[in-house]
């Protein structure tokens, strides 16, 4: 019979598979909101290679959202070079500037006041919140939105599809471990619901994924003609 999308077999792939990356914390641990954040705003448009040889280094520079905050932006934009989108280091060291001043320093933990800082939208401002405080939020991307349209078989093209795809995600979302759950979505679209190519047969979630069983996997999601 076909099975329903079950959280815990993906948390149990993600506690076996999980990427050991700069930004996450030890499992169990609870992860720092000014590396999470950090990470998070050079992913957007950067891959996880290049982010990783940035990353550390970056923080050496500036260890704190404090030391940010207070830097000069050309010191800012000069730790930034080679990772392109230079709007984002200005709106970065705008970001710490406004965390400081407004919330004393630390991030704030709901995805509104999240939401209300200079270069978070809805994404950051749901990784953030689930990642580094475990706030039921969700974070989807480009990956996550391939990996729920394929589960779903989801015949709705982007961007439209969108808000049923945070709905989606939103129903799926594990009270107990909304941040891993977050990391485990990215981490299934990054290593086995690859665009191209999906490695199906590897997937804690190929028993219920509507487009595996129908062999269309590849061609989700649908994207509205141009
Ligand atoms: N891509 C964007 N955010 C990520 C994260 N936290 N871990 C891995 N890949 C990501």
């Amino acid at each position: 019979g076909h099975e329903t999308a079950d959280p815990t077999a993906l948390l149990a792939w993600y506690d076996r598979h999980r990427r050991g990356l700069p930004w996450r914390a030890l499992p169990g641990e609870t992860a720092d909101p000014y590396r999470v954040w950090l990470s998070e705003i050079m992913l957007q448009q950067t891959t996880v290679q290049t982010v990783k040889g940035y990353f550390e280094r970056f923080l050496a520079r500036f260890p704190t959202v404090e030391a940010l905050a207070g830097a000069p932006v050309e010191a800012v934009m000069q730790a930034w070079a080679g990772l392109g989108y230079y709007s984002r280091a200005r709106n970065l060291h705008a970001c710490a500037q406004a965390v400081v001043e407004r919330h004393g320093g630390r991030f704030p933990a709901n995805e509104t006041a999240l939401l209300a800082l200079p270069g978070i939208g809805a994404y950051t401002a749901g990784a953030v919140a689930a990642i580094a405080f475990d706030k039921p939020a969700v974070a989807v991307d480009g990956n996550v939105e391939r990996v729920l349209s394929r589960l779903m078989a989801l015949e709705e093209p982007l961007p439209r599809a969108k808000p049923a795809i945070r709905a989606l995600a939103l129903a799926l979302m594990p009270k107990a471990r909304p941040g891993d759950f977050a990391q485990a979505l990215m981490d299934l679209g990054a290593t086995i619901c690859t665009p191209k190519k999906p490695a199906c047969v590897l997937c804690p979630w190929s028993p219920p994924c509507r487009a595996r069983r129908e062999g269309t996997a590849e061609t989700f999601p649908r994207k509205e003609a141009k």
